[in-house]
């Protein structure tokens, strides 16, 4: 990294909880969905070059390998163009999270360019342009742009960030199967039920109760396409420990939030032991 060089964060994005509410003339999906962020994520570095060029590294580069356009050049070049300048810049973006996951990677990458970007070249855009550019390059853009918990709503644009949220262990799983949005949401079957609006206590510790009466209405949908899904949620809400387990965003990747560090690590060790093919980490909410 030279000096020049900027680095911007990706944190992975669980949804708490997701209801599909209804649909829009244009396929798209509405939603109600408690997004929060973790400690552990992707990240990108950026820095002054004669053209726009990306390199993967991390655990995870052999999965974009062989792609010829992502989001994180996208949204390099969507950028450079509401800037009117040439996106020249090398990028580079350490893949930690597994990909086509339900964390939010690839949105969570193109937030992370774009915050990286604005650095860079000393950009100044107010949030509203900056959220309208991201909900241009994916619908979980925005929410990660702003990488706070939020309740999200619409189809991904209305954000309304929550006070706080206690800084519990989670542990994150995968089991090893790339997974498709959009085959996810084709396969929800049902009609969009009027659910109960859910409030949101103000007491974070409050929080986990009403959560627990939430569900992710794609997990039927996700479940039929990685039958394993069954199997990682069964296994983590075994866990000593496990306050609350659940898919997140269209899967496969499932979550549980842990009562303690201890229980999140014994966790991780027991997962790791009888599913070596699974992907498992152990990491924190980031409170608000
Ligand atoms: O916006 P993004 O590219 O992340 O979405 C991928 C796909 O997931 C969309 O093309 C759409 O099929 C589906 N989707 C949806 N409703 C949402 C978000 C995504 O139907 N709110």
């Amino acid at each position: 990294m030279t000096a020049a060089a900027v680095s911007a964060d990706a944190p992975a994005k669980l949804n708490l909880f997701l209801h599909v509410t209804g649909r829009r003339p244009d396929g798209y999906h509405l939603l109600d969905s408690l997004v929060a962020f973790t400690e552990t994520g992707d990240r990108i570095i950026a820095e002054p070059a004669d053209s726009l060029r990306l390199s993967v590294t991390g655990p995870f580069a052999g999965a974009l390998r062989g792609e010829a356009d992502n989001l994180v050049l996208r949204a390099a070049r969507l950028l450079g163009e509401e800037a009117d300048r040439r996106p020249d810049v090398a990028l580079t973006l350490e893949k930690n999270l597994p990909v086509a996951a339900g964390i939010g990677g690839g949105s969570a990458d193109a937030a992370a360019t774009l915050r990286a970007l604005i650095r860079l070249w000393g950009l100044e855009m107010p949030a509203d342009r900056l959220a309208e550019l991201g909900l241009r390059l994916g619908a979980d853009v925005p929410a990660c742009l702003l990488g706070r918990p939020s309740r999200l709503k619409g189809m991904g644009e209305q954000l309304d960030p929550l006070l706080a949220l206690p800084a519990l262990p989670v542990l994150l799983v995968n089991p090893g199967v790339p997974l498709s949005t959009p085959d996810v949401f084709r396969a929800r079957t049902g009609d969009f039920g009027a659910a109960a609006p859910v409030i949101l206590p103000e007491d974070p510790a409050a929080l986990l109760d009403v959560l627990r009466a939430q569900r992710n209405d794609l997990t039927e949908a996700a479940r039929t396409l990685v039958p394993q899904i069954g199997r990682v949620l069964d296994r983590l809400q075994a866990l000593p420990g496990c306050l609350l387990a659940r898919l997140s965003g269209s899967g496969p990747t499932c979550f549980a939030l842990m009562r303690d560090v201890e229980s999140a690590k014994a966790g991780a060790d027991i997962l790791r032991a009888a599913e070596p093919g699974w992907w498992v980490c152990a990491t924190r909410l980031r409170p608000a």
